[in-house]
């Protein structure tokens, strides 16, 4: 089985990478590195001693596009490719909407010609904006805050519009809710280029001294302690997920949104405090202003993807902490 996985270099592509050399699937990847590195190839291949396909270029580039249909008989395309800063999205809107949403319709022509049809596309918990209910489930209200999240939520639409065009297609839309952690062997992880805008990032250039101290957005939620509640997966459980993905579509046809979470929400404080205990170290902190546009609690209904997919994740909020902070420490 052959799977082309856009945007493999980065955080989650990587995992979910290493995770299919691992279980014998081959891969071709393509990456700009615009929002990751050239070295996580090579440690992709230390990890699982695998080799795979790679080519540097954008999903937008449809001679790339054809050139790589053309050479390899792709059975599976998992689509991460895309710009995913909400803070930047706001700021630059149109950037996000040309870049995300031309390089799938780009992506989707090329798979049509050469009658590729199974898609795992990367999409997010931010489509649910503010949950009415607790937990979330798939078929929660969808409506977005920001043009990163709207990206997203276009690109759902659209993939269950070609779904109803054409009932060959056979498409699997991942909800995640906040992945965080890095592989055990601390060679691949989180490790953005600039000021990081996610709170694990952040916490992690605290712990390594990169930056002074951590700013908690509003202790006045109406949470247990007053801080953000999100529901955090383990990245190499979100990458399982894939796997489980990647097996419903080549078995079956249709289209299906799953959310990727574990079902259990943690605090800001939880989890500066989890990490600190797990690793010994001290986060400073200042509690500030909530973020515009934050929501007090989100955390996900994960018992559809457990139905449908046979996936659960299995990883605790202290894996989480223990395995990011071995990946920055090795950086
Ligand atoms: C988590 C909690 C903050 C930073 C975002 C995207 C979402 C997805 C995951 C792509 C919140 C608090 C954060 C900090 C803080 N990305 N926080 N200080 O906002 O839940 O989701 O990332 O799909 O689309 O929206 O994640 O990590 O930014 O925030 O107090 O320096 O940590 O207020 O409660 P978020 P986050």
């Amino acid at each position: 089985m052959k799977i082309l996985v856009t945007g493999g270099a980065g955080f989650i592509g990587s995992h979910t990478t290493v995770e299919l050399l691992n279980s014998n699937y081959e891969i071709v990847m393509i990456d700009n590195f615009s929002n990751s590195n050239k070295e996580v190839l090579n440690k992709i291949k230390i990890i699982t001693q695998k080799d795979f396909v790679f080519y540097e270029g954008d999903v937008q580039d449809n001679i790339l596009l054809e050139k790589i249909f053309s050479e390899h008989n792709i059975d599976v395309v998992i689509h991460f490719a895309g710009y995913k800063a909400v803070g930047e999205s706001v700021k630059q809107p149109l950037k996000y909407y040309e870049n995300n949403l031309y390089s799938t319709i780009e992506l989707c022509q090329m798979m049509e010609k050469y009658k590729v049809k199974k898609l795992v596309f990367s999409s997010s918990a931010t489509v649910y904006g503010q949950p009415d209910k607790l937990p979330i489930k798939e078929d929660s209200k969808l409506m977005t805050t920001n043009p990163y999240g709207t990206t997203k939520l276009m690109i759902e639409n659209i993939l269950k519009d070609l779904a109803v065009s054409d009932e060959t297609w056979s498409i699997a839309i991942l909800r995640y809710f906040n992945p965080i952690g890095a592989h055990e062997s601390g060679l691949i992880g989180e490790n953005p280029k600039d000021i990081p805008n996610n709170l694990m990032p952040y916490i992690m250039k605290v712990a390594t001294k990169e930056l002074d101290n951590l700013n908690i957005f509003g202790n006045d939620y109406n949470t247990h302690d007053g801080t953000g509640v999100r529901d955090y997966i383990h990245v190499v459980d979100l990458a399982k997920g894939h796997l489980k993905a990647c097996e419903k579509v080549l078995k079956s046809n249709g289209i299906d949104a799953y959310n990727l979470g574990t079902g259990t929400g943690y605090s800001v404080l939880d989890l500066v405090n989890t990490f600190m205990k797990v690793n010994q170290v001290n986060i400073p902190y200042k509690i500030i202003d909530r973020r515009p546009g934050d929501i007090a609690s989100c955390y996900a209904d994960n018992s559809y993807a457990k139905e449908k997919l046979n996936f659960e994740a299995t990883k605790t909020i202290e894996d989480m902490c223990r395995d990011a902070f071995n990946f920055i420490k090795n950086s």
